[in-house]
Parts: structure tokens; C-alpha cells; sequence
């Protein structure tokens, strides 16, 4: 069955279903419609409009940035482009870690506004009061532990977390809060693969990996880093499919050169 004539879309229950007999979950990050038409017609499971955004379409340093309102844009472009895929949407810095109210406000929002299936959020217990009421309004949450990228003013770097014991034990501890409470997924990101394989096996939602190891329930990459977009990015968790940085700069001055040479365009390049 080819992917283009797959009937269902991909849910939350069906990510629970994959889990549940071994089938690994595939998702990356998407945050325009052509780059997501791609990625799910190649039939990605889950596409994450990630607050990444901030770094690799603004060019900023970290994700706090970025805002809801340009969240709601990149969420929306992307929705359009998807048939197959579920959407997940990263709620940015500062709409949830304080009122929760305010953080439903928000969520509301993002599903309202975008089209979307579902949010992300990053943080355990100090987070859970948003996380409920977000639950209670019947919008499905993903988790976010280990390193949060939203948190690294308090980290101070984005090396492996949750090494030490007390840190690993208030993960697990965290895991298991975002279970009992619902959230239908959670992202493990950047701690030891031995950890994330234990919080994978302890709860019964899907853990989806970055830097965690082949024992979580899925693996997610940020797609310009595996297309091989960006340049200055080499963690030792990630892979390159691709190297799209050559093959565009390639393709780009092979055009200025053409441009130049009054080779382009040619007598059947014009009316
Ligand atoms: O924003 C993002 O891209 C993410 C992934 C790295 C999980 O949160």
C-alpha cells in the first residue's frame, strides 16, 4: 500500500497501537509547507512544528524567541501540506509556565488557529497544573524531558542531562506524572540511552528520542539537520542523511554562473 492511498491518519491512539507491538514511531520537525509536503509524503508518522523554528528558519541562538504568534504562522503552513502525518506543535517559551489559564489561552489558539492535532510541552511536575487544564479542554499534550532547550538559561549548556542520580530519579518521577496525568506521548530528550530505555519500558505512553538511544519508542530529528542543511550543527547523536548544503550551494552558483554567461535563459526558456 503505497502512502499516498493510506486511508488513516496517523493518531495518538495509533502512536499508542505502534508502540504497544514494537513498531518504532518516525517523526521530524517541519515548519513550511513545501519541507512538510515532502516529509509526509514520505510518510513520516509525526511531524513536529518544533520551536527550533527559532534557530534554524530565524537564525536565532536559542528557542525562546520565538513566539506564538509566528508559531501559529509555521503551524498553519504546515498543516496545509499534511495528508498522512500528525501535527504537533511546540507551545514557545512563555505561553504555559505560568497561569494556566493563560497557557490554555494559548493552546486554544495554536489549535484553532493552525489546524493542528496536538501540542508539545516542555518540563514535569512544575509544569503539570498547564498541562491538566490543557488536557481538560480535550487537546492531547506530548511531554518534553531531559534537556529542554527553553530552560537552557537555567542549564547554562546543552550537554547530556540527567546523568547524575537525583536528576534521572526526578525524570522518572516526571514520566510517570505525564503519564498518569495524559499526555498521549513524551519526548526524551539528550540523556543517557540506559535511562531513556528504562522510562520507555516504565510507562505505557510512546517516548519519542533526541539523543536518548535506540530504546525509546520513536526518534524525532530536527530535518534541516538530517538533510544536512545546516552546516555548524555535528552532536554526536546526529545522523546526515543527506548533505543539502552542498547540493543547494552547488545549484546556486551553477545559476549565478549561467545568469552571467547569458546561458540562462535559453531560446526554449522563453516565449
Ligand atoms: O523544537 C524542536 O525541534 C524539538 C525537538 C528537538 C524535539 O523540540
Amino acid at each position: 500500500m503505497s502512502v499516498e492511498s493510506s486511508v488513516r491518519a496517523v493518531t495518538t491512539l495509533r502512536l499508542k497501537e505502534m508502540k504497544d507491538r514494537g513498531e518504532k514511531i518516525s517523526m521530524l520537525t517541519s515548519y513550511d509547507y513545501s519541507m512538510a509536503k515532502i516529509v509526509d509524503t514520505a510518510g513520516i508518522d509525526v511531524i513536529l512544528v518544533g520551536d527550533s523554528a527559532a534557530n534554524v528558519m530565524a537564525g536565532h541562538e536559542t528557542t525562546l524567541p520565538i513566539t506564538l504568534d509566528q508559531m501559529i504562522y509555521h503551524a498553519s503552513s504546515v498543516v496545509r501540506a499534511v495528508n498522512r502525518a500528525l501535527v504537533v506543535v511546540d507551545m514557545p517559551f512563555g505561553t504555559y509556565q505560568g497561569d494556566s489559564q493563560a497557557a490554555l489561552d494559548s493552546a486554544v489558539r495554536i489549535m484553532k488557529e493552525t489546524g493542528a492535532d496536538a501540542v508539545k510541552m516542555e518540563g514535569g511536575e512544575e509544569i503539570l497544573d498547564s498541562v491538566k487544564r490543557i488536557l481538560t479542554a480535550g487537546i492531547p499534550v506530548m511531554g518534553h524531558l531531559g534537556l529542554t532547550p527553553q530552560s537552557i538559561h537555567k542549564f547554562g549548556t546543552y550537554n547530556v542531562r540527567a546523568k547524575e542520580e537525583a536528576e534521572a530519579a526526578k525524570l522518572i518521577h516526571d514520566a510517570k506524572l505525564l503519564e498518569e496525568t495524559g499526555c498521549f506521548a513524551i519526548v526524551l530528550e539528550k540523556i543517557p540511552a540506559s535511562l531513556a530505555t528504562k522510562v520507555s519500558a516504565e510507562v505505557s505512553v510512546p517516548t519519542i528520542g533526541i539523543g536518548a538511544g535506540v530504546g525509546t519508542d520513536g526518534q524525532v530529528l530536527v530535518v534541516h539537520d538530517m538533510l544536512g542543511i545546516n552546516k555548524g550543527f555535528s552532536p554526536r547523536f546526529l545522523r546526515r542523511y543527506a548533505n543539502l548544503y552542498e547540493v543547494m550551494t552547488d545549484a546556486v552558483s551553477h545559476y549565478i554562473e549561467d545568469v552571467k554567461s547569458c546561458d540562462f535563459p535559453n531560446e526554449k526558456e522563453q516565449y
